[in-house]
């Protein structure tokens, strides 16, 4: 084949593609934002926003993480910037992560339109959160997303227990899952109860009131592909 012609075909490709990226562009919803923030958000701001999550209960000094305090703009475009950028641009507290290179335009912006929701009629916020939350039959999928909103502080993205915040666990730290071999019972007791319950760290928190049982099972699927 000429080399043009190949050329040309290429270039056609390429052009379809992006049109149809662009057609499959779907538009923000609350819903979708609220999935986002169930996912992502609760371990510091708490399952319905109020600053009650384990990280803000369990590091010392943490700063107040209660949305409805809030003390920068209702704006949607003070809420884009403090997700964007978190703390970076020194106006939030440094604890506040960027989520610029970790989250796609669409769930950014149904984040936007959920804060606002929230900002504006809390009560209607938290309801649309519930009904997020509506079980599932438990996957890797499911498992990834919520290891990666609870549990990638500290155990880290390759669940080697090299999180951002295993600087400050130690003795024991996270534990590396590569080496774990717990049977998926103890495992649901663990995540479930806590590690003081079941005689290990205190600093492996409970997840139990938080998680249903098939959320703790898509876990156990996700958290068991680490191992060698
Ligand atoms: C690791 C903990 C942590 C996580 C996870 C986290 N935040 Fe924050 N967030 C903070 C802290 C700390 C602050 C700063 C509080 C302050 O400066 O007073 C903050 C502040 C904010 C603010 C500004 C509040 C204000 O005072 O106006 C918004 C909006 C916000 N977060 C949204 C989110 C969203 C949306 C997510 C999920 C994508 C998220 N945060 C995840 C810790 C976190
Ligand atoms: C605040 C830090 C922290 C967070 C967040 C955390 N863990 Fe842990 N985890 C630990 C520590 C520390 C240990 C080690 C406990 C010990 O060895 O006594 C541990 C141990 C474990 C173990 C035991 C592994 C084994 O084979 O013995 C499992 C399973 C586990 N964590 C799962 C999770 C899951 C799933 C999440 C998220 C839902 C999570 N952890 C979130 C700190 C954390």
């Amino acid at each position: 084949m000429n080399i043009y012609y190949s050329l040309l075909i290429v270039g056609l490709l390429g052009f379809s593609i992006s049109v149809q990226a662009k057609d499959q562009r779907i538009d923000p919803t609350i819903e979708h934002g609220a999935t986002v923030f169930n996912q992502r958000c609760t371990l510091c701001h708490g399952n319905v926003g109020m600053g009650d999550g384990l990280l803000s209960r369990l590091v010392p000094d943490y700063p107040n993480t209660n949305l409805r305090n809030h003390t920068e703009g209702k704006d949607p475009d003070s809420i884009r910037e403090a997700i964007i950028y978190g703390g970076q641009k020194g106006i939030l507290d440094e604890r506040m992560p960027p989520y610029g290179d970790e989250l796609t335009w669409l769930e950014i912006e149904s984040l936007v339109v959920f804060m606002r929701l929230f900002y504006r009629d809390a009560e209607r916020a938290i309801a649309v959160l519930g009904s997020t939350h509506i079980p599932k039959k438990p996957s890797r999928e499911i498992g990834r997303a919520i290891y990666k909103g609870r549990c990638i502080l500290c155990h880290g993205p390759e669940g080697d227990g090299k999180g951002k915040m295993a600087k400050i666990i130690k003795n024991p730290p996270p534990f590396n899952f590569q080496y774990s071999r717990l049977p998926d019972a103890m495992m649901l007791d663990i995540i479930r109860t806590g590690g003081e319950a079941v005689g290990r760290s205190p600093k492996m928190p409970p997840f139990g009131e938080e998680l249903s049982e098939s959320d703790i099972k898509s876990l156990i699927l996700y958290v068991k592909g680490f191992r060698e």
